[in-house]
């Protein structure tokens, strides 16, 4: 019999339950994973929550959108995966399970360097991170300001904008400099002062800021530094982008992403894949729970990990 983690009402981690499952059974152009590892994302705990609208719960709900595992049955009219595969799930749906089933277009295969739970730390995170700089056009002569540096998103922004030469300042914790530094960033605190330190550390100006952090502070000082709008983007207040004249990926923003930014999300894992066999994309994990400890782990997120929480069921 196979697990998952559900929850019949919006609350607190308590809410969180494991059930039993039939062992899924892939349709046509799907595949069925063993789960070895799955990431917990911050959009987990908003939707659990209620923090982040959704439809009415009129029946156990599954959570989680990112993991990694080995293919145990393949549907018809799938090229290219077999049983046996390892491989990484994005954009998957109740990920927080020993056993999924998931679009094979949802998943790549996982590199022999790639462990499983660096595999389920990408796809929200990488995916959200390489579109976004995309969409802003980022590229070797800008000087980047990122808010929430040190965070699942931001160190892969920071990653992808150093790999395509830009310059990067960013936010983060001082306990966590050295990560940023070592990720090719100058690292600044937030708080108080921060637009007299974003100043002082980019003494040519920012051109483009991407706010994974979704603070007042970090809006208030987007808008003061930053020459044009239009290069300031937010994943985090997506609601109030339009009213700020910034730009706004997801993050409760009511404006859809775009054909090509979804095509740049999933894009990003392929290429993430890539470069972290070639040891030039690294992802922090921070622990790893059982699956019946769900509740425990999401906590853990909520107060701040220092890099990627997963489950392993
Ligand atoms: N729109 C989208 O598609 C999308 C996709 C992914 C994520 N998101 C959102 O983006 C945010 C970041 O996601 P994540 O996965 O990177 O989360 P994470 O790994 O938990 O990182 C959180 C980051 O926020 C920083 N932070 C905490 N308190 C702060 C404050 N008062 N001021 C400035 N920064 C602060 C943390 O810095 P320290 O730990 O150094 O203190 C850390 O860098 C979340 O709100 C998430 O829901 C949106």
């Amino acid at each position: 019999m196979a697990h998952a983690i559900v929850y019949n009402t919006f609350g607190g981690p308590d809410v969180l339950n494991v059930i039993e499952i039939p062992t899924p059974v892939p349709a046509a152009g799907e595949v069925a994973v063993s789960v070895k590892a799955a990431g917990i994302n911050p959009i987990d705990i908003k939707l659990r929550t209620g923090m982040r609208s959704s439809k009415p719960i009129t029946k156990p709900r599954r959570t989680g959108s990112d993991a990694a595992g080995t293919i145990t049955a393949v549907g018809e009219g799938v090229d290219g995966l077999r049983v046996g595969d390892d491989v990484v799930i994005f954009s998957g749906h109740g990920m927080y399970a020993t056993d999924v089933i998931v679009a094979a277009d949802h998943v790549q295969h996982r590199p022999p360097q790639v462990s499983a739970e660096a595999g389920a730390a990408l796809g929200i995170p990488v995916g959200t991170a390489y579109q976004s700089l995309r969409s802003l056009a980022v590229r070797e002569d800008d000087t980047l300001l990122i808010h929430g540096g040190s965070g699942a998103v931001g160190q892969a922004a920071i990653q992808f904008a150093r790999l395509w030469g830009a310059t990067v300042i960013a936010t983060a914790s001082p306990r966590r400099f050295d990560r940023v530094k070592e990720l090719g960033a100058t690292p600044i605190a937030y708080g108080p002062g921060l637009e007299d330190r974003v100043r002082a550390a980019a003494r040519g100006g920012i051109t483009v800021v991407f706010d994974a952090a979704g603070t007042e502070e970090a809006l208030d000082v987007s808008l003061a530094v930053a020459p044009d709008r239009n290069r300031v983007a937010t994943i985090v207040r997506g609601a109030d982008a339009a009213g700020l004249g910034i730009r706004a990926f997801s993050g409760g923003s009511p404006t859809p992403l775009s054909e090509q930014q979804v095509a740049w999300r999933t894009e990003a894992i392929p290429v993430t894949l890539s470069l972290m066999a070639a040891g030039h994309f690294s992802v922090e994990l921070a622990g790893s729970f059982a699956l019946s400890d769900a509740a425990e782990a999401q906590q853990l997120v909520h107060d701040g990990a220092d890099g990627k929480v997963t489950l392993i069921p």
